[in-house]
């Protein structure tokens, strides 16, 4: 596969990085940074998370690992932290961090983290002390659904930044195959909340027949919502209540994708009757 990155200049003046083999801008509306801290460093509430951990180490999935423009920002939250972190990004290719690592400045947040990209793209792992945090990272350079699939181990985690192109564009990355399996890797004993920048009806029905619980995200610049998911209640502070289900019943655009083709269709007899049937819907 060939990927070529420019720099983009984006409408409020930051810097980003657009791939031009698959046409899309990372980031795009309102700058990497905010948009890591937004999306995922405060609704995750990583800082606090992490703070109260007893657990040996924190981990950490960042599933579109791209430019590292989330990992950097996520770490620079949680400097203060004396705690052990390990992150585990997983990316197809490590060109976005390459093109990254060669216009740091250009981009600001590379900066300082320089030598960490160069041992991943050397060896896809480092270590590294940032501040009071330990952080361990690792790159999984593989395509994600495959990697799922397969039985090598990955450590399960706590918090799970997931950052791949649409649906629409990136249709293997959103199947319920793959988020059954994403679920799957979840350890029951340990609480774990995902983010992600959409809130397609679509996206939130695959997720909750994953066996999620599902919820309202945060508003991110021009997004007035995004979506939050865990596998428990306690780490979705606003669950999808009945009227999101009255809606997704009645949308156009709801029915899980199962291979990676991508297509819009109201929900299947079968899924209407497991959304009805999902613990969250059911009354208390
Ligand atoms: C929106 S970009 C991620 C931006 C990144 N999080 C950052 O902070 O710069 C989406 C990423 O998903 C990766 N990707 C797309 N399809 C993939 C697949 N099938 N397996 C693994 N990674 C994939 C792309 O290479 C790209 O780097």
């Amino acid at each position: 596969m060939e990927f070529a990155y420019s720099l983009v200049q984006l409408a409020n003046g930051t810097t980003s990085i657009r791939s031009l083999a698959e046409g899309e801008t990372f980031h795009p509306v309102i700058g990497p940074v905010a948009e890591a801290e937004a999306l995922y460093v405060r609704q995750l509430r990583l800082a606090e998370r992490l703070a109260a951990s007893t657990d040996a180490e924190w981990v950490l999935w960042d599933v579109g690992l791209g430019s590292a423009a989330n990992v950097t920002t996520a770490l620079r939250h949680l400097a203060d932290i004396p705690k052990v972190l390990r992150i585990v990004s997983f990316d197809h290719t490590l060109e976005p961090l390459r093109f990254a690592r060669d216009h740091a400045q250009e981009l600001g947040y590379p900066v300082g983290f320089e030598e960490a990209f160069g041992a991943l793209l050397e060896r896809q792992h480092c270590e590294f002390t940032h501040g009071r945090l330990s952080v361990t990272w690792q790159a999984e350079v593989s395509d994600f659904p495959a990697r799922l699939e397969s039985t090598a181990p990955l450590p399960a985690p706590h918090a799970l930044f997931y950052d791949a192109y649409s649906p629409a564009r990136n249709p293997s990355m959103w199947t319920l195959p793959l988020f059954r399996r994403l679920f799957g890797r979840l350890d029951p004993e340990r609480p774990c909340a995902l983010a992600t920048y959409s809130r397609a009806t679509l996206l939130r029905t695959t997720l909750l027949r994953a066996g999620f619980v599902v919820g309202a995200g945060e508003a991110t610049g021009e997004k007035e919502e995004t979506t939050l998911a865990s596998n428990t209640p306690s780490l979705i502070p606003r669950p999808l209540g009945p009227d999101w289900l009255g809606r997704a019943l009645r949308s156009t655009s709801a029915e899980p994708l199962e291979s990676a083709v991508y297509r819009q269709a109201p929900l299947s007899e079968a899924t209407r009757a497991a959304l009805v049937d999902h613990p969250q819907f059911r009354p208390v």
